[in-house]
């Protein structure tokens, strides 16, 4: 297939760097995302010619495709190059809602449950197709912008086929594929059809490099083709591990703007005083909902906490930001309902008229993020499994005065952070109720010690060493 841009760096992800909100109006309001993805990207200097490809994910973005073919205008993407592909619809939500994350992510997380127990029958094969023609759609799109022996890095569990596909179609290229959730262990894993899971193996051992956030996924990943497909990684694709970093220097510059300054006043207002007087401690948690992320069981060891300890009544307050995601799910939206739930109990069973024990917030809001994680005595970061945990990260970069941090054994972030976090196990809710009672009992000093070496580690593998790197191994 002939390139028609020639680019020699692409990136391929769902979620692009950018989205659009359409107004009544009809007029297009863009607004720029964050993350490892783009700060790495950055790494390589805003005039090359590496070209992001990604797909719309609403009608703003949609009609954004429509205006300008799909190539973004680069004054709405910082000056990256961005191709916004516009897949049908009902093929994108049966692509993303039906099998990556209601499939792919469950099973990466081992969330299956009651009531979302795996079921894989005909509604499952015909979701199944939509992520194949999702996945086709992306491969074409690479193989077309891609200019000779180009380097092509496609992300996550969204695009598992398409690395195999574009190999199909561009024997040339060199291709990437790399995972940012954790990757199942073979006896979870094999829940999926033998069929489905020897595709989705295949598929990303069309890369010339496979890449994980930590040597436990890429372990898991390769006893998953020992297991599915025989022994031995037939295509001879390797494997890799990139830890991804927080980001210091913009951490570190935007925690200080004045808008943080602000948020934090708003936020040691509604903190409030113990009755001696002293200002209340705080446990800070910031996820999007998201049932792998395990916040109704982090209230329930809070819940517990005051229970068996009541001497932290009125002198601690859990503050909870749950930012809602993927709600166009049933799971996830009920989900969302029940972290509600807990919380206003909590607040009804425990609450004075001067101490509300959960300041629960819901809305997105960056800035009140990086205010409470300055802030932070104690950080709870509980994920039943996550492929990293940035903010655990996060925290110790920017907190003011020091903070504990409170860590599941099963976030991939635990491995570089292990010691001088205080290890949980995500489903034992006392165990967490005790490790918060230690968090908050640790002394100023102490706490201020481990976060210095906390927040070392944290920034050790920043995301522009992260994408650099690899794009380095590509070129062996
Ligand atoms: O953790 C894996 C991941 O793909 C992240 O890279 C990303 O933040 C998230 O999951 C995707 O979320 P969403 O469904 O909102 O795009």
């Amino acid at each position: 297939m002939a390139s028609t841009h020639a680019a020699s760096v692409l990136v391929a992800s769902n979620r692009g760097p950018v989205s659009y909100a359409l107004d009544e109006s009809g007029g297009l309001t863009a607004k720029r995302g964050g993350g490892g993805l783009v700060s790495g990207l950055s790494a390589i200097g805003p005039d090359t010619d590496a070209v992001w490809v990604c797909s719309a994910l609403g009608a703003g973005d949609r009609e954004a495709v429509r205006r300008t073919g799909g190539a973004l205008d680069t004054a709405d993407t910082g000056g990256r190059r961005v191709r916004m592909l516009d897949i049908d619809p009902q093929v994108h939500a049966d692509a993303y809602n039906g099998i990556a994350n209601s499939v792919l992510w469950f099973v990466h997380h081992m969330l299956y449950q009651t009531p979302l127990e795996p079921a894989f029958g005909a509604e499952f094969r015909r979701q199944w197709a939509a992520y194949e023609a999702y996945n086709r759609a992306f491969a074409e799109a690479l193989a077309q912008e891609a200019g000779e022996g180009a380097a092509v890095l496609i992300q996550d569990y969204h695009l598992t086929l398409a690395p195999r596909m574009l190999r199909g179609l561009r024997p040339d290229l060199r291709i990437g594929h790399f995972s940012h959730t954790p990757w199942a262990p073979p006896e979870y894993f094999r829940l999926l059809p033998d069929d489905i899971a020897a595709q989705v193996l295949g598929g990303i051992l069309g890369a010339d490099r496979a890449a994980f956030l930590t040597q436990r996924w890429a372990d898991a990943f390769t006893d998953c083709c020992h297991t599915v497909l025989g022994p031995g990684i037939p295509s001879g694709t390797r494997i890799g591990v990139h830890g991804l970093g927080a980001d210091a220097d913009f951490l570190r510059q935007r925690a200080h703007r004045p808008d943080v300054d602000e948020r934090m006043a708003a936020l040691r207002k509604q903190i409030g005083s113990a009755p001696d007087g002293s200002p209340r401690r705080t446990i800070v948690r910031v996820d999007r909902t998201e049932l792998s992320k395990n916040i109704v069981r982090g209230l329930l060891a809070y819940q517990e906490l005051l229970e068996s300890r009541p001497e932290w009544r009125e002198r601690v307050v859990h503050i909870a930001f749950a930012y809602p995601s993927r709600q166009d799910l049933a799971v996830y939206r009920d989900y969302t309902a029940e972290v509600q739930r807990v919380a206003t109990e909590i607040n009804s069973r425990y609450g004075t008229p001067d101490w509300t024990p959960v300041e629960l917030h819901v809305k997105d809001d960056f800035a009140r993020s990086l205010a409470a994680y300055r802030l932070a005595d104690v950080a709870l970061v509980n994920p039943i499994r996550d492929g990293m945990n940035l903010v655990a990260k996060e925290v110790p970069v920017v907190s003011d005065e020091g903070c504990a941090l409170v860590l599941s054994r099963e976030a991939g972030a635990f491995e570089e952070l292990s010691e001088d976090a205080v290890a949980v196990n995500p489903y034992d809710i006392g165990g967490m109720a005790a490790a918060l009672h230690e968090a908050l009992s640790m002394g100023a000093g102490e706490r201020a010690e481990r976060t210095k070496r906390l927040a070392a580690q944290a920034t050790a593998l920043p995301p522009a060493r992260w994408f650099l790197d690899q794009l380095a191994a590509l070129e062996k």
